[in-house]
């Protein structure tokens, strides 16, 4: 059995003090085997933001991997952006921006969605290159088969299901596919600071979706990919949810999902809490 904490969208340089200190305590108290963290530690890539992220991560008992988020690529400093977007994040966080973790019972690829440069005029949003995609499935193939398979990646990967106009990250439906080739039963992702968890089910009436069971729909009957959505565990740049970061149990092959909600006061389940994924 393992224990995960997945915590997202940090947002340094705009968080809520109380928030942090009471997630600080509460994952020291719980002592999860790994804090997986889906980006966007900092609201706008400063060394100072970076720099308070990272004393964060340092204060937590529990092993922990990050992936870049948006935000953690300079929206100001535009020569470091374009020429050595992740400087900061190698330097302040985590060399790696796709980071690899197993043990014996779980396997965890980080995928680096955020992009310096997208060829519109919102920069925010993510893609996933087919290199990236293969090299995924390679270190999945390197490992043991029987390892719980697991991505993290900053951008989701499915619409919430009351949203389902939502943007995802670019060439989720391929992704998807080359997860599933791989494996894989879960994913990690943040960006829309909204927590859901939604099987990749082939009934749905998405756009990605019906092009993925049009691939591959000797598949479409047995897919059992979750895609695990957080919150923003701390800042105050809310968009309709409290913070929020979720717990996660992976034990005999399957994973369980229970979100801790911010009441104002402290981290409460979804049913006290009043909501939930
Ligand atoms: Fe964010
Ligand atoms: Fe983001």
């Amino acid at each position: 059995m393992r224990r995960l904490a997945h915590i997202s969208d940090l947002h340094f340089g705009r968080i809520d003090d109380r928030v942090v200190e009471a997630l600080v305590s509460e994952l020291n108290n719980e002592r999860p085997d790994l804090v997986v963290v889906s980006g966007d530690l900092t609201q706008g890539a400063r060394s100072s933001e970076f720099r308070a992220a990272r004393r964060f991560l340092d204060r937590l008992q529990s092993p922990w991997l990050a992936v870049p988020g948006n935000h953690d690529i300079s929206p100001y400093h535009l020569v470091q952006r374009f020429f050595d977007p992740f400087a900061r994040f190698r330097r302040y966080i985590q060399q790696a921006t796709e980071p690899v973790f197993h043990d014996e019972e779980i396997a965890i690829v980080g995928i680096n969605s955020v992009r310096a440069m997208l060829l519109e005029l919102n920069w925010a949003h993510g893609s996933l290159s087919r290199g990236q995609m293969e090299r995924a499935e390679e270190r999945f193939a390197a490992m043991p088969p029987s390892l719980f398979r697991i991505v993290v990646a900053h951008h989701p990967f499915l619409p919430p299901s009351d949203e389902p106009t939502v943007r995802t990250v670019g060439r989720a439906a391929e992704a998807l596919d080359c997860f599933e080739r791989a494996g894989v039963k879960l994913t990690l992702s943040g960006h829309l600071h909204r927590g859901y968890a939604r099987f990749l089910e082939p009934v749905l009436a998405d756009g990605h979706i019906t092009e993925i069971k049009a691939r591959a729909p000797e598949r479409a009957a047995t897919r059992s990919l979750l895609v695990v959505q957080a919150a923003s565990a701390t800042s105050t740049r809310l968009r309709g949810e409290p913070n929020a970061y979720n717990h996660i149990r992976i034990e005999d092959g399957l994973a369980s999902i229970e979100p801790r909600i911010w009441t104002g006061r402290d981290f409460a389940n979804a049913e006290s809490a009043g909501s939930g994924i």
